[in-house]
């Protein structure tokens, strides 16, 4: 029991107010003041929209819609006082408003209710976080075009299974990330577009007897339509769960990234040297330059996978319409959203300021015979074996270099035909990886004419 006073603004059946553990459950307010400017926005149009169908008067919704930007100018400023008893953003907008312009105030709520309310603030909210993931992405796009640019035709050796493979190019190897990021803009883009429908005016979840004009309010808030079923609307975080699964395909590509750069500015590989801005140092070991940057991308998507797996389990089973549980949702959604876009900038900063080791790059192509395959390619090109043979005389041509602790290119002649007869001075051109990399034309191949061609295409694209 206590004694505080029933809510106002449903409290009306109530005699009185909530334990305070129920208070605590129950508020969002917490954090849901991050909707303050979605949800006045919302109600604006609300009003406007209430007036034009002569549902109140235009003098009420003038006084409303002034009185709103009166409480948003407060909130920006820092200067209003938020309420837990209240329980969220759309009741303490609202009970402000009340205080400053009166009864008209009461006259907003006609027509709607929180569940279309919330619905409208959070798709609202949830749209200019896609819009700024793919300006993020494009930004990151740009500063991997730099580098694969002014790497397009260094070499560095390419793995599968993290074992040295053929020779690749830098350029190829930062292009292969502006494909992935690439695709991310359009998940994206993708979700933006099939999320674009008003919710408000779906009331409740049965929608409204009031003339109420669904399509005003759309326009207004930059929506191409109403939501066309209002049980679905109200009920719908479809929008939410795509964000966060569009998150989290970009962050897995983020941490992917983020690993091959922890592993290339590691003392054995050297691939990269990541700027101080981007590093940090150890607080014993002086000689230390920690990517801490890249280790903080590589994990942050244990949390933004974790946030779709958390609303996905809150929404499962939930039946049709509205039920508090959904209020889960945006603590997820924001946190996803803030961590996103923070790896995003962080990686774009670390891109822009990595600079190449393109000695060691080269070195380390050159090593653990990444051109057999080039040599292979040459017996079946050449001397006309089939391919199954050319792999054997190559891979007995490998067993000798390495006992001999020598490159494929340093073997001589005479040892290269003691394996087989057909081979020619000709093969060492294959053997460097300059010409093993420049010999990959294929379309979307490693050769420095196919990995300019993609720049050029990521560019007018992108323009
Ligand atoms: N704070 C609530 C939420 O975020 C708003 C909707 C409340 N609706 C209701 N019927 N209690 O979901």
């Amino acid at each position: 029991m206590t004694d505080k006073k029933s809510n106002a603004m449903w409290g009306g059946r109530f005699a009185a107010g909530p334990d305070a553990i129920m208070e605590a459950i129950n508020a969002s307010i917490g954090y849901d003041k991050r909707l303050a400017f979605q949800d006045i926005t919302g109600s604006r149009a609300h009003a406007a929209m209430l007036a034009t169908q002569g549902i109140i008067t235009d003098s009420d919704a003038e006084v409303i819609r002034e009185g709103l930007l009166t409480v948003l100018s407060e909130i920006e400023s820092g200067k209003f006082e938020f309420s837990t008893a209240l329980e969220d953003i759309h009741m303490n907008v609202e009970a402000r408003l009340k205080e400053i312009v009166g009864e008209p105030a009461g006259r907003l709520h006609t027509a709607r209710s929180r569940n279309d309310q919330v619905a409208t603030d959070f798709k609202l909210w949830t749209r200019d976080q896609m819009d700024a993931a793919i300006q993020g992405l494009e930004a990151l796009i740009g500063a991997l075009l730099d580098q694969a640019e002014a790497g397009a035709d260094w070499v560095m050796p390419g793995f599968t299974h993290l074992q040295t493979a053929q020779p690749v190019t830098w350029g190829h190897h930062m292009m292969a990330y502006v494909e992935m990021l690439g695709r991310d803009v359009s998940r994206f883009k993708d979700a933006r577009a099939r999320m674009n429908e008003n919710p408000l005016g779906s009331a409740a979840l049965a929608g409204t007897g009031f003339p109420i004009d669904r399509h005003m309010t759309a326009e207004a808030l930059g929506f191409d339509r109403p939501t066309a079923n209002s049980l679905d609307a109200v009920a719908d975080r479809d929008f939410a769960l795509e964000f966060l699964s569009c998150a989290s395909i970009t962050a897995m590509h983020l941490s992917r990234f983020a690993e091959e750069l922890v592993i290339w500015s590691s003392a054995q590989f050297r691939f990269v040297t990541l700027s101080d801005r981007f590093s940090t140092g150890s607080s014993i070991m002086p000689q230390k330059k920690n990517p801490d940057a890249a280790e903080l991308i590589r994990a942050k998507v244990g949390r933004i996978m974790g946030a779709m797996v958390a609303l996905f389990t809150v929404m499962k089973g939930l039946p049709l319409a509205y039920s508090k549980d959904m209020q889960e949702d945006k603590e997820q959604v924001f946190d996803a959203a803030d961590n996103l876009m923070l790896a995003l900038a962080a990686m774009t900063g670390m891109v822009s300021d990595m600079t190449a080791n393109v000695d060691s790059l080269r070195a380390a192509a050159a090593s653990g015979f990444s051109t057999a395959t080039d040599l292979a390619d040459w017996l079946v090109r050449e001397a006309g074996l089939p391919f199954r043979d050319a792999h054997h005389v190559t891979g007995a041509l490998v067993a000798l270099a390495e006992s001999k602790g020598c490159d494929l290119p340093d073997l001589s002649l005479d040892e290269m035909k003691a394996a087989h007869s057909a081979i020619t001075d000709d093969v060492f051109t294959v053997l460097t990886v300059e010409n093993s990399v420049a010999s990959r034309t294929s379309y979307g191949g490693t050769a420095p004419v196919q990995v300019r061609a993609q720049i050029a295409r990521w560019k007018e694209a992108l323009k």
